[in-house]
């Protein structure tokens, strides 16, 4: 393994210079600021497993899934979005890390990695307005604008946050935070992009508050500032944090890569210790590829990420596309990133990781999925539930099915989170 030096320059600012033993490649470990060591340059992206138990905890469900990609050899695996707040959720079966009644449960989890090279982070979120309506009728969001026309029929109008409430969710995002490392988690990460609450402040279209949390970019990205520092407050300064951010939102009006460069070079002055860059929200869904100009290139957001790579002091993983080993060592080998971050190919392939660190000229198995019918695919999204599928096969030990039909994704979802999810709801409500 080549091995990388992180010399600190000052103590106080957290300022590192990285000197790299070239070459590098997927095999190379990556020391993080807080001085955490990853063991190889392959990471698994989030991907919401929407499978928790009824009191939003996670299962042996959970444990079988994360045991697999424990045993495939990703260096670093980011959970699917936990929410930091029940009344908040994003799915009917989000887990929710809110407190210590289930601590035992997220313990469990934890305890996956063990004898293996993988660093487990749960990924903390809230929705803000991208919650359904099933499951909040009253949204929150910087400001009060509703999502774009066609999706209204799914998601209330939000209304704006109160400067009192900002504060509670920031503290909430910290408490998660420290729970998460006293349930033995080796890092947390903060989702800041595809246009949940983080996403939501950060866009100039979305966040039109006229008080210190709006206008300015310094003022949008003092909600994810503020995350950030009482975070790491609460967490110490060898515990990793990371934030998944938007390149772009690719909206009229949007968080514009300009502002995704600003920010990113902000958060990393104060310590970051990972960005993960990615785009998109459920208004413009480009995070999985749909959008022309990125389906030229295996990688969707590299571009945009070699823009930010330059302005930061801490490693910068990218995610989004990439399918062939050769892509993604040359990727690593140029510095233009220093993790990869794959989300689809782990659903069909737990151990990808371990065959791309092992043999040579290795490509991912993921393929488009439809069904056969373009007003069924985009009244659906698609993607999200076939691999959901093949994350609630491998929960309950079974093999994922990388030739599953399409409808039978969508029979399945509706089936188990159609009827769990409404008597969720409903018992909320009542
Ligand atoms: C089933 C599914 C669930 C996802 N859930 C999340 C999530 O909870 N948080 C997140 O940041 N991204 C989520 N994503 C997006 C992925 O992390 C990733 O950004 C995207 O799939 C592109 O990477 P890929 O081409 O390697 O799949 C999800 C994607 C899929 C397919």
């Amino acid at each position: 393994m080549s091995p990388i030096i992180f010399s600190h320059i000052s103590e106080a600012d957290k300022n590192y210079s990285r000197t790299y033993t070239l070459p590098m490649n997927l095999k190379s470990e990556l020391k993080l600021p807080c001085g955490m060591l990853l063991l190889n340059r392959i990471a698994k992206s989030a991907m919401s497993e929407n499978m928790a138990e009824e009191g939003h905890y996670p299962g042996l469900h959970y444990t079988n899934l994360y045991r697999r990609w424990a045993m495939g050899g990703v260096g670093l695996c980011i959970t699917g979005n936990v929410m930091i707040d029940h009344r908040h959720l994003g799915e009917p079966c989000n887990v929710v890390l809110e407190n210590d009644l289930h601590l035992e449960h997220f313990k469990s989890w934890a305890q996956t990695t063990e004898g293996t090279a993988m660093s487990l982070w749960p990924q903390l979120n809230h929705p803000g307005k991208q919650t359904p309506k099933f499951l909040t009728s009253e949204p929150v969001a910087p400001s009060a604008i509703p999502l774009g026309p066609k999706m209204r029929a799914f998601f209330a109008p939000p209304r704006a946050l109160m400067e009192k409430e900002i504060e509670e969710i920031i503290n909430r995002f910290a408490n998660s935070a420290k729970l998460a490392q006293e349930a033995g988690f080796q890092g947390v990460q903060i989702h800041g992009a595809h246009g949940y609450l983080v996403s939501q402040f950060l866009s100039p279209k979305h966040n039109q508050r006229q008080d210190k949390w709006g206008g300015p970019l310094e003022n949008r990205m003092r909600f994810l500032i503020e995350i950030y520092k009482s975070m790491r407050l609460k967490v110490g300064a060898s515990f990793p944090i990371g934030v998944k951010i938007n390149s772009a939102d690719f909206q009229k009006g949007g968080f514009s890569h300009e502002d995704a460069i600003s920010v990113c070079q902000k958060i990393s002055k104060l310590g970051m210790d990972l960005i993960e860059i990615s785009g998109g929200s459920y208004e413009k869904p480009v995070m999985t590829g749909q959008r022309q100009s990125t389906l030229k290139r295996e990688a969707y957001f590299l571009q945009y990420a070699s823009d930010i790579k330059k302005v930061i002091e801490c490693p910068l993983m990218v995610t989004g596309g990439f399918r062939t080993q050769k892509i993604m060592e040359e990727v690593i080998n140029s510095g233009e990133a220093d993790l990869i971050g794959l989300a689809r190919p782990l659903a069909i392939e737990p151990n990808l990781p371990y065959r791309l660190l092992s043999d040579s000229d290795v490509a991912s198995k993921v393929h488009p999925i439809t069904t056969g019918i373009k007003f069924v695919d985009g009244l659906f999204p698609l993607e999200i539930t076939w691999y959901t599928r093949q994350l609630h096969l491998m929960g309950k030990n079974l093999e994922p099915k990388m030739n599953a039909n399409a409808w039978n994704a969508i029979y399945h979802t509706l089936k188990e989170m159609g009827v769990t999810g409404l008597r969720r709801a409903s018992a909320r409500s009542n």
